[in-house]
């Protein structure tokens, strides 16, 4: 039984990905690593690569043009904008801003928000609150990353895990029945220094990065930042779950942020969740912080993975620490 009021629901998804596609066999080519060893320990085949010269808002508009039309609102009537990326087209203006233009949303307020890989699940947070509120109607949600521009494609303990997309929800109230039925989010930024880019901003500016090039890539402590993910991804979707009087049972599809197969096998197992009400994706676009739930929501949404009045749940991790999760009856 649910025990809140619903505010706001998604009446639309868009996602879109770049044409290029990078294996881990061309990645065999570039550093000392194997597909066996990127499939087995990951469960990546293949990630997406965005076109040089092209940003962040570039992708992120074409999500959003989708999730607009499914919507069947035009771009003008939204009134705010939520991106949650780490990978903006510039330090400033925010990557919004440029999707403001892109998109034609001349009436919106569009911001940037940062919580690397959670930040989609974020924006659904903050974009939930904004709709309740009763002060704001149309609300779109993107999670994008260029993630490509910030590895060290040198570095093969990085190198081989992330890629690039976009995707995004168009947020408006709910029809009473069906939307977010809750969301929990959390940070402990005690633990930036496991999963982090030093490079710049104020302490590292980019007038420095000729004296440290190396901090002016993504940078993790991957085992440790596994052993994290799995506990407090756990920990979301538990507490989401209990929170609002439901168990994993009443879960339709459970859709994790795509970092690591061997991440989701363990928190499904802890959720008791068969593998046929879990969404994967990972083995085509590898990981793609924010932008990996909206990707995975939309095709999920597409290949009719659920249906109306089903309960989904999305969970996230990533650098700050932040994690958090989102229960939707969609
Ligand atoms: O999105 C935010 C959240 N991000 C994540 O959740 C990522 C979490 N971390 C992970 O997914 C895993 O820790 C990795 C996939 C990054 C690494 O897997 P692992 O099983 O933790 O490997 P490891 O770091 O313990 O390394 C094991 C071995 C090492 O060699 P030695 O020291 O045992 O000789 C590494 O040097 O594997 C080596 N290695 C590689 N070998 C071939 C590391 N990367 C590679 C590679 N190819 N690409």
């Amino acid at each position: 039984m649910e025990n809140r009021k619903i505010f706001s629901m998604i009446t639309g998804l868009g996602a879109f990905v770049p044409d290029k596609i990078l294996t881990n066999h061309d990645l065999a080519e570039m550093v000392d690593t194997s597909d066996e060893w990127i499939r087995t320990r990951t469960g990546i085949r293949e990630r997406r690569i965005a076109e040089s010269g092209k940003g962040t808002s570039f992708y992120a508009a074409k999500a959003a043009e989708i999730a607009l039309k499914q919507a069947n609102l035009p771009a003008e009537e939204l009134d705010i904008i939520i991106f949650a990326t780490v990978t903006p087209d510039m330090y400033f203006p925010s990557a919004a801003c440029f999707l403001q233009e892109k998109i034609g949303a001349v009436n919106a307020a569009a911001y940037d928000i940062s919580a690397a890989c959670t930040g989609f699940i974020y924006g659904l947070n903050l974009a939930d609150g904004m709709i309740s509120s009763g002060k704001y109607k149309n609300i779109l949600v993107v999670g994008a990353e260029i993630l490509s521009r910030i590895i060290n494609w040198n570095d093969r303990g990085t190198c081989v895990l992330f890629g690039d997309g976009a995707g995004c929800a168009v947020m408006q109230p709910s029809d009473g029945k069906r939307g977010i039925v809750g969301t929990f989010v959390k940070s402990d930024g005690r633990l930036n220094h496991l999963l982090n880019m030093p490079g710049g901003g104020s302490i590292y500016p980019p007038s420095e990065a000729k004296e440290n090039p190396e901090k002016y890539f993504l940078k993790m402590e991957g085992r440790e930042v596994f052993r994290h993910a799995v506990t407090l991804m756990g920990d979301a979707a538990t507490r989401v779950l209990q929170g609002n009087g439901f168990n994993g049972d009443d879960v339709n599809l459970f859709i994790p942020h795509q970092a690591n197969i061997r991440i989701i096998e363990a928190i499904a197992k802890r959720l008791h969740m068969p593998d046929d009400r879990v969404y994967v994706n990972l083995d085509r676009f590898g990981n793609t912080s924010s932008a990996s739930i909206p990707i995975a929501l939309h095709e999920a949404y597409h290949l009719g993975k659920f249906k109306e009045n089903d309960l989904v749940l999305l969970v996230a991790f990533g650098g700050g620490f932040t994690w958090g999760s989102a229960l939707v009856r969609f």
